[in-house]
C-alpha cells in the first residue's frame, strides 16, 4: 500500500481508511485543512513525503479542498490527490480542473476506498518514475548538470548588492526562461522581500529545517513566487531567528536548489560571515561589489586577497563598481590599480534606483529607461553569454579541485597578496593613452574634497561612458593584466 496522508474531520471515515490501508494511513491532526502543501508538510513533521493525499471537503471551508488540490497539482505533480465529497457529479469538473485523481464518497465502503487509494498510489509512482527518467522541462538539463550559483558579495554594506541581486535574478529568469531562484542570505536584515514587494508565507528558516530539507519537491513548496516567475527565499522575519541558520544549512540548501534550478542567485550580508563563506563555497559565479569610496575599495582589495588565498574565487567572477559619478573623486582606473584587477562593470548613480527600491519593482521588471537599467542588462548578458567555465582568464587563482582547501578561517596568515602574483604579459593590451591618473597621486589626494581639476571631470566621464577606454564588459584579459601604480592612498 502507498504512503497515504488523510485530512478529515470524520472519525468514522478515518477508521474506514485505516482499515482499508491496513493501518498505514497517516492522519493530520484535527483542525482546518492546511492552506498549502508546505503547511501540510510542516504538519507531517519528519515523516516521508506522501504518495497520496486524501482531502475531506467537509474538513475545510467550501472549495478549500479543491484549492489545495490545485496547489498540489502545480507544486507537487507527483503526489496524487483524492478528494472526499458528497457533491456527486457536481464536483467532477472542478475536481478534474484541480488535477484531482479521484473523488470518494464519504459513505464509501472499505473495499472501494482500498481500490481507489491503490490506484491513486500507482498513478503517483508512475508520475514519479516518469519525472525521474523523462525528458525535460526547460532547464531540466541544466538542473541535472547542476545549476549555476551566483553569489553577490561585498566587504561593506550599502553598496548595491540587493539591488544587483534582485535585478540579476529577474533579468536571468526573463532572458533565459529557465527556472531561477533568488536566495536572501542576509540572514539578519535581509530586504529582498521588500525590494520585490513580496509578503512571503515562508522564509529561509523553513527551507533549512524540517520537511523541506529532505526533498527538493517539498522544498519548492516553501518558496515564494514573484510575478515575474522568479522563485524567492526571503530572509527570516526577525534578526533573532537567524541564529537557527548555520553554514551547513546554507550549504545543503544551495546544493538542493542547484539540482532543481538553472540559476541560483544569492544576496548576502556585508563581509564574510559563516553564511556568506558557505555560499561562496557553493558558488560557481561571483559578483564582487564596491562603491566609489576609498574605504570600500580598500575593503574589496582585502576581500579579494583573502578569497584568493582561500581559493574561493571561481573563474567566472565580475567586479562591479556602483555609484559611479563624477563627484566621487575616484576613477575606475584608481579602483583597478588598488584592487589589482580589472573592473567588469560600472553602474552609474541613478535616481531611478531608490524609486524602484521604494516601489518594490526592480528596474529590469519595470523596464524603466535609464542608464542603470542598461548596465544591469549588460550584467545579465555577461552571465548568459558565458555558458561554460572559461579557461584561465588571467585573474586571481581559480578553485583548484585537487588542492586541499584550508579551513575557511579569516585569520589566515597573509602571505603576498595573491592578486599581486606575477601576471603574464597582457595579451590584448592595446596601448591605452596613459591616463593622467596613473601618475602617483599626491598625498593630498586622499583628502576629500579633491580639488584637482585635471583629475576630476574627464576621468569620471570616461569611467561612466566607457566605450573608448574599456572594451564593453569583457575587459578581462586586457583589463586584468594592466598593472598600474597604486595611488598613494591605496598603498
Ligand atoms: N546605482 C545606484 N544609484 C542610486 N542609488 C543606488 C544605486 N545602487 C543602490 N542604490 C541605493 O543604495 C541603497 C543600498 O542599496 P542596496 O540595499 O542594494 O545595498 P546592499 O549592498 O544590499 O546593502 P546592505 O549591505 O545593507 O544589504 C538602496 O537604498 C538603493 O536604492
Ligand atoms: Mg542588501
Amino acid at each position: 500500500m502507498s504512503d497515504i496522508v488523510l485530512a478529515t474531520a470524520s472519525a468514522d471515515f478515518e477508521e474506514r481508511v485505516r482499515r482499508a490501508t491496513g493501518g498505514m494511513a497517516r492522519c493530520l491532526p484535527p483542525g482546518p485543512l492546511p492552506v498549502d502543501p508546505a503547511h501540510l508538510f510542516l504538519q507531517l513533521g519528519d515523516g516521508p513525503r506522501p504518495e497520496v493525499v486524501v482531502l475531506d471537503d467537509a474538513a475545510g471551508a467550501p472549495g478549500q479542498a479543491l484549492a489545495l488540490a490545485d496547489l498540489f497539482q502545480r507544486q507537487c505533480p507527483d503526489i496524487a490527490v483524492v478528494v472526499v465529497s458528497d457533491a456527486g457529479d457536481a464536483i467532477a469538473l472542478p475536481a478534474m480542473r484541480a488535477g484531482v485523481r479521484d473523488v470518494l464518497d464519504p459513505a464509501a465502503e472499505e473495499p472501494h476506498i482500498r481500490w481507489v487509494l491503490e490506484r491513486a498510489g500507482q498513478l503517483a509512482r508512475h508520475t514519479q518514475a516518469f519525472a525521474a527518467a523523462g525528458p525535460s522541462a526547460p532547464g531540466a538539463e541544466e538542473g541535472r548538470r547542476g545549476g549555476r550559483v551566483i553569489g553577490v558579495v561585498s566587504p561593506k554594506g550599502g553598496v548595491g548588492k540587493t539591488t544587483v541581486a534582485t535585478n540579476l535574478a529577474i533579468g536571468l529568469a526573463q532572458k533565459t526562461s529557465l527556472p531561477t531562484v533568488l536566495v536572501d542570505l542576509d540572514v539578519q536584515f535581509g530586504d529582498v522581500a521588500s525590494a520585490l514587494n513580496l509578503d512571503p508565507e515562508h522564509s529561509l528558516i523553513e527551507t533549512v529545517h524540517g520537511p523541506a530539507t529532505r526533498d527538493t519537491m517539498v522544498l519548492k513548496t516553501f518558496l515564494t513566487q514573484h510575478a515575474s516567475g522568479l522563485y524567492v527565499i526571503c530572509g527570516p522575519p526577525t534578526p533573532a531567528a537567524a541564529d537557527n541558520v548555520t553554514g551547513q544549512d546554507v550549504s545543503r540548501l544551495l546544493e538542493m536548489l542547484a539540482s532543481e534550478f538553472a540559476w541560483v542567485v544569492v544576496d548576502t550580508a556585508p563581509g564574510l560571515s559563516e553564511h556568506t563563506l558557505a555560499a561562496l563555497d557553493r558558488s560557481t559565479d561571483l559578483v564582487l561589489m564596491t562603491g566609489m569610496d576609498v574605504p570600500g575599495v580598500r575593503g574589496l582589495r582585502k576581500e579579494l586577497d583573502i578569497l584568493g588565498e582561500l581559493g574561493m574565487i571561481p573563474d567566472r567572477h565580475q567586479v562591479v563598481l556602483n555609484f559611479a559619478d563624477r563627484h566621487s573623486g575616484l576613477s575606475t582606473a584608481d579602483v583597478e590599480a588598488t584592487i589589482g584587477t580589472g573592473v567588469d562593470l560600472v553602474l552609474p548613480r541613478s535616481k531611478a534606483v531608490p524609486t524602484s527600491v521604494n516601489q518594490g519593482i526592480p528596474l529590469l521588471q519595470s523596464g524603466v529607461r535609464d542608464p542603470m537599467t542598461k548596465q544591469l542588462r549588460r550584467l545579465v548578458e555577461q552571465f548568459t553569454a558565458s555558458a561554460a567555465p572559461t579557461a584561465d582568464r588571467g585573474r586571481v587563482p581559480i578553485k583548484a579541485p585537487a588542492a586541499p582547501r584550508p579551513e575557511p578561517v579569516l585569520a589566515v596568515p597573509r602571505s603576498e597578496p595573491v592578486l599581486a602574483v606575477p601576471r603574464s604579459e597582457p595579451v590584448l593590451v592595446t596601448p591605452r593613452p596613459e591616463p593622467v591618473l596613473a601618475a602617483p597621486r599626491p598625498e593630498a589626494a586622499l583628502a576629500v574634497p579633491r580639488p584637482e581639476p585635471v583629475l576630476a571631470a574627464p576621468r569620471s566621464e570616461a569611467a561612466l561612458s566607457t566605450p573608448k577606454r574599456r572594451a564593453p564588459r569583457i575587459t578581462s584579459e586586457s583589463g586584468r593584466h594592466r598593472a598600474r601604480a597604486r595611488p598613494r592612498w591605496a598603498r
